[in-house]
């Protein structure tokens, strides 16, 4: 029993280290943040939002009682489970174990949610450039100058395509 736990904690460090490898750690967006900016956005049941690593789908869960759809992109298995059991009762929330560079944004996207470093920018910049509609992207934390200047609000970066 004790070497199964040993296993299982072992297999969860090395998932966590794995993302921090790659570039985006696990970091979660401050709760009260995502609140005030959720407050000062005209939202409608139009908007989809797409978060780029939902990691405990607190974005998900904080956007998706205000808009059509939510759906999660992330690629820590222990995450994704752990996300879908806090996500549960919004029932328009999905949640993809995937890379998100490998995917595309359904055709209904309004919104992107991106926190991470600059590793992924380039990903990033072609999901939009690929993407047919226009779309509110928001950053947290990082900017991104190849979108034009951008608003600030309590901490995100907001840009309009
Ligand atoms: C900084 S956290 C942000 C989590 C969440 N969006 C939030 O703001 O609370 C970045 C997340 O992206 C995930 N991630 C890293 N690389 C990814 C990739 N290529 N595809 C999908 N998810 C990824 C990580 O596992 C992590 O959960």
């Amino acid at each position: 029993m004790t070497n199964f736990l040993l296993i299982f904690l072992s297999i969860i460090v090395v998932v966590f280290m794995a993302t921090v490898l790659f570039g985006a750690p696990f970091v979660p967006t401050h709760q009260k943040q995502l609140k005030k900016l959720v407050k000062c956005l005209k939202l409608s049941k139009n908007d989809v939002l797409v978060d780029l690593g939902s990691g405990d789908g607190r974005v998900l869960n904080t956007f998706a009682p205000k808009i059509n759809r939510a759906i999660g992109y992330e690629i820590n298995p222990f995450l994704v489970f752990l996300s879908k059991i806090r996500c549960f009762k919004n029932k328009n929330i999905s949640i993809k174990m995937t890379d998100f560079r490998l995917e595309k944004l359904p055709q209904d996207t309004t919104i992107i949610y991106i926190f991470y470093a600059d590793t992924f920018k380039k990903s990033v910049l072609k999901l939009i450039k690929n993407h047919k509609k226009s779309l509110i992207v928001i950053s947290y934390g990082f900017q991104f100058e190849e979108l034009g200047a951008g608003k600030r609000k309590h901490g995100f970066w907001i840009y309009k395509t």
